[in-house]
């Protein structure tokens, strides 16, 4: 396993990600992919440690496939979920991880609704000179690394299965298409796309795009101010010749104010549909990071479309990508 370009102890955003870490990522993950279509899918690499799943938040997707990864390389899983544990009782979350510590955990998967809690985590570790490594699994409006980077897989697998690298993506047109505010997912997809050389086309009604939002990644004093980032307050521009579109869910849970009129008026405006489509790139492909508003931001045929959705494949991808991430933080700590 190809790991002689990884020095990252924590993976807590893409936002300074090298392009060098990305590709480590992608060729650790395609043999991984490769592990996982053998008879036995499992290797020993990380036999003896303990990988804890800290999920504050709710999850199908990311738990589960966190889950599988860290027993597809052997490690012990311990799965923590806020609703039946002590935070009932008060305890808080940095004590919470402490006692994940004090049980000889090696790797703390952390996702939270707010903003930071990895980031925070994190820092306590180090500051008691843990070896711990934390990786997060979706911080409040925040990121998403191990999404954005199983994005990337899949879309740079369908180009070369082989030999997936970010440079694959040069001169492709890519949308993405929805509640950018609230999607950390967007936030790090934005950071991943743009880094391959990509354009990224981001679309989306003004509430959900705000100025102020399109000016910070477009800003002078973003880490992404000379790659090419583009911005619509409608679709079609979006969508024109792009070869991949990227829809996001509507984060209603994340929403404070009415930023919407109506599911059914967003639909009409910014919902992918198979006429939509007809503006793309042949052979265009959709993807969509799960949970899917059926009907909302994607017309329930394409979604269910082996040819168009890219679905499947993204939460396929999750597993071999969440064993590379692990693999690669945790493959220093053996003794
Ligand atoms: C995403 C999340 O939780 O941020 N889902 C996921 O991890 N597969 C996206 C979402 O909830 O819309």
């Amino acid at each position: 396993m190809p790991n002689n370009t990884w020095n990252r102890h924590h993976i807590l955003s893409l936002a300074d990600f090298t392009a060098a870490e990305y590709n480590t990522v992608l060729k650790t993950a395609a043999s991984f992919r490769e592990v996982l279509s053998r008879r036995t899918k499992k290797v020993p690499t990380l036999q003896g440690q303990v990988v804890a799943n800290l999920f504050f938040e709710p999850s199908t997707r990311t738990r589960s496939s966190f889950e599988l990864a860290a027993k597809r390389l052997s490690a012990d899983t311990l799965n923590f979920a806020s609703a039946s544990s002590s935070m009932t009782k008060g305890e808080t979350i940095l004590d919470t991880a402490k006692t994940y510590l004090a049980m000889g955990t090696d790797i703390m998967v952390v996702r939270h609704k707010e903003a930071g809690v990895p980031d925070a985590i994190a820092q306590e570790m180090d500051r008691l000179d843990s070896r711990v490594s934390v990786l997060n699994a979706g911080d409040g409006q925040h990121e998403h690394p191990s999404q954005g980077l199983l994005d990337l897989f899949t879309i740079c697998s369908l180009i070369d299965p082989i030999q997936p690298r970010i440079e694959l993506l040069q001169g492709k047109k890519i949308a993405v298409v929805g509640d950018i505010l609230h999607s950390r997912v967007a936030r790090s997809n934005i950071w991943s796309l743009t880094a391959t050389g990509a354009e990224v086309h981001l679309a989306a009604p003004p509430t959900l795009l705000p100025k102020w939002f399109a000016e910070f990644v477009e800003g002078e004093d973003s880490p992404i101010a000379n790659r090419k980032l583009f911005i619509h307050w409608d679709l079609e521009p979006a969508l024109q010749d792009a070869d991949f579109v990227m829809t996001l869910r509507l984060q209603k849970e994340r929403m404070t104010a009415h930023l919407l009129p109506s599911l059914r008026e967003y639909h009409q405006l910014f919902g992918i549909t198979r006429k939509r489509l007809e503006l793309c790139k042949p052979g265009v492909k959709v993807l969509h990071p799960g949970p899917v508003n059926r009907g909302v931001e994607i017309s329930s045929d394409i979604m269910d479309d082996a040819e168009l959705s890219l679905i499947q494949a993204q939460v396929t991808s999750g597993v071999a990508v969440r064993m590379a991430l692990l693999y690669l933080i945790g493959s220093g700590k053996s003794v």
